[in-house]
């Protein structure tokens, strides 16, 4: 079999944020591949970068009072750092903010525009007056024109899943200055889609893709192509459009060129052949692993781009599924929202290399991490199966026979064993089962414990004239296990590595034909990996949600998420049973001159009228609140406060100022009401 030339890739993760273990899936899934490739002597280049431009990175600068460049800069310190000690070990990462990368943008546009796949036309779009841009459908809120929820993203109503366009929105504000948006005319660039429709369906169906992306695919193209607007305008962290001035090349656009770009940049390092990985005709293969959520960009744009101007398409593109965290999605409250840093703060990487690959499929399903099969696995698998043997036999090898492997191999058969399953468990990694590869490898594992066990080394230890079998088993023992680290060595690349320096052997590569160690000196074992500590998991969880407190910072908002505060420590049943919530009616409101915040005011719960102190002078007059209903906490305890005693707690939601509501009259709501 001759040797593969192969092009791998993981999406570019943006730069506006640290990398975090939903994230790590996808890096450690595509470094487990290529390891993988590389060990059975393929010619294998991985590479990656940051996706530095668009909106929010520039806009993450501007409130951080510094350049995106150096934002870009930092952020791409961080990211390499980060992967480098998860071993992902990647032959190049770039940036898009690079030459290389604003060279191939142009070539690609100038030939898709050559050949008539490009349009433009005037488009009106919500525009800030404050900040002087143009905003994306995401930085407009408003209420929703559908159901009337508050605080609404132009791109959708969370609350009744309408989608609508931002100038349908009520009372719409600009999410960045809080201006009110007024709308603008502004030339667009548009990739026209709908020219490789035919194009798309024959490579849509073509074994380039999962099969369940295929059908998402076809569901996308019967509904019909839209044109793709590919430009922004100014001020916009980005490129240029060459023949555009103060048009900018949507982030979208150049960030999958952005793998060329980073090979680009390999291949002039290190003398490689471009074209022959990215011409047309090129035999090469190239893979492109991303998340479920990015499919769109990558299956169609990017086929249909490469396509127009003149290039290569990938061989495959694998989608993986998303990492949700006890069940959950990762959240920043419950503590597993958590960062690479913050993990390796506390744990071993690669248990966590290995927790993924005992998860991961070739499918797009979601994967969980759930801490105590977490720890269960690490420990029963890698320390008390793997590692077990070669601690188990390594103390009498060192003590009794110097270090020394017997000149036997007492079982070939049982070697042989081990050595001819080596192809189907390539066939696992190849078709990244990876989940089904750890069971194959792990199931190798309990055969060589078997083995000692029956030996029993340390009775054999123990009896005159043993001698011989005690090295024969020992030795045994040791040859299994080193295979066994062959088999794992995509996935655990640092402890195979300690592996290798005890069994004094070079670097392994796949282990077909392999030979028994005979007569061979080896090292003093050092214990391979340790348990996973149940406090070192609590620890991380509780500095997720330090990170948490540290990087919220009400004088910066964030578009999106940042809205809302985070949801609080959950409560029990029994807890909110407690509380006697009350509809009342307040009768009557004074404010308080001595405080600027407070009213005073007088509600009627039903049965007793109660004075209760609420902070809410910012947002009603007095006189306005007589006769509204609100919601009363009747049964808190009475605080004295400087002004009187405060008898309940009136509710209201809002982000405060001006925004704070109390509750409309609303029909058959009474006073003293009980809301369950
Ligand atoms: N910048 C784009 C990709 C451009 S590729 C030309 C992007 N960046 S990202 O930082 O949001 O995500 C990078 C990769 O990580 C994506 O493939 C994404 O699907 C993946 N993941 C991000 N969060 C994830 C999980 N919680 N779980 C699994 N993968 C996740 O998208
Ligand atoms: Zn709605």
């Amino acid at each position: 079999m001759s040797t593969r030339k192969i092009l791998v890739t993981s999406a570019l993760p943006y730069a506006n944020g640290p990398i975090h273990i939903g994230h790590l899936v996808e890096y450690i899934q595509t470094d487990i591949w290529v390891r993988f490739q590389k060990q059975r002597g393929n010619l294998c280049y991985y590479v990656c970068a940051d996706d530095t431009h668009g909106t929010p990175i520039m806009l993450k600068a501007d409130r951080e009072g510094i350049s995106p460049e150096e934002l870009i800069a930092q952020v791409g310190k961080e990211h390499l750092a980060d992967f480098g000690e998860f071993g992902v070990a990647f032959d190049n990462y770039h940036s898009t903010h690079s030459e290389e990368n604003k060279v191939f943008s142009s070539l690609i546009y100038e030939r898709l525009r050559d050949a008539g796949h490009i349009n433009s036309r005037t488009i009106t779009q919500g525009y800030d007056p404050v900040k002087k841009m143009f905003l994306a459908d995401r930085f407009i809120k408003g209420d929703c024109p559908k159901c009337g929820a508050l605080e609404q993203y132009g791109d959708g109503c969370e609350v009744c899943g309408s989608t609508y366009s931002p100038t349908e929105l009520k009372n719409a504000v600009s999410a960045i200055s809080g201006a009110k948006p007024v709308p603008k005319d502004s030339v667009h660039y548009f990739f026209n889609l709908e020219n490789f429709k035919d194009m798309l369906r024959d490579w849509t169906n073509a074994g380039h893709l999962q099969p369940e992306v295929t059908n998402k695919l076809a569901e996308w193209l019967d509904g019909g192509l839209q044109q793709w607007d590919i430009s922004r305008d100014a001020p916009y962290f980005g490129f240029e459009i060459p023949d555009a001035p103060g048009k900018y090349f949507y982030v979208w656009l150049d960030a999958p060129i952005g793998y060329m770009a980073s090979f680009k940049n390999l291949c002039d390092k290190q003398g490689l052949d471009f074209d022959e990985f990215w011409r047309k005709d090129s035999n090469t293969e190239l893979y492109h692993f991303i998340g479920k959520d990015i499919i769109y960009f990558h299956a169609l744009f990017w086929p249909a781009m490469l396509t127009g101007a003149q290039f290569r398409t990938p061989s495959a593109i694998f989608a993986h599924g998303f990492l949700t965290v006890n069940g959950e999605k990762m959240s920043k409250s419950r503590g597993t929202f958590i960062t690479a840093r913050t993990y390796l703060d506390h744990l071993n990487p690669e248990y966590l290399r290995y927790y993924f690959a005992a998860k991961l499929s070739a499918g797009v399903d979601d994967i969980d991490l759930n801490f105590d099969d977490f720890s269960q696995r690490v420990n029963s698998d890698l320390v008390g199966k793997v590692v077990n043997i070669a601690s188990r036999c390594s103390g009498f090898i060192s003590k009794r026979f110097a270090n020394r492997l017997s000149e036997n191999c007492s079982e070939p058969a049982l070697f042989a064993d081990f050595i001819n399953v080596n192809e189907s468990i390539a066939e696992l990694y190849e078709t990244r089962e990876f989940a089904k590869a750890m069971r194959e490898i792990m199931a190798l594992a309990d055969k060589a414990n078997q083995y000692i066990d029956e030996k029993k080394p340390w009775l054999l230890a123990k009896e005159e004239g043993k001698d011989q079998e005690l090295h024969d088993v020992c030795s045994m023992g040791l040859n299994l296990f080193r295979v066994l680290t062959a088999y794992l060595k995509p996935v655990l690349p640092a402890l195979v590595k300690e592996a290798e320096q005890f069994l004094a052997i070079e670097s392994q590569n796949w282990v077909a034909g392999l030979q028994p160690l005979k007569g061979h000196a080896i090292n003093e074992f050092k214990p391979l990996m340790t348990r996973v500590e149940a406090d070192k998991i609590a620890a991380i969880i509780d500095a997720s949600k330090e990170n948490l407190e540290k990087t919220s910072d009400k004088s910066k908002p964030e578009p999106k998420a940042k809205q809302f505060e985070p949801i609080a420590d959950t409560i029990q049943i029994d807890d909110f049973a407690k509380l006697d919530l009350r509809i009342a009616k307040i009768i009557k409101a004074e404010s308080v001159p001595e405080a600027d915040k407070l009213l005073k005011l007088t509600v009627d719960i039903g049965d007793e009228c109660r004075t209760v102190f609420a902070g809410i002078k910012s947002a009603y007059k007095p006189e306005e609140l007589e006769g509204r209903l609100t919601l009363v906490l009747a049964n808190l305890a009475p605080r004295k406060m400087r002004f009187g005693n405060s008898e309940g707690m009136v509710l209201v939601a809002g982000p405060g100022g001006k925004d704070i509501f109390v509750l409309s009259p609303d029909e058959g709501a009474v006073a003293g009401m009980r809301v369950k």
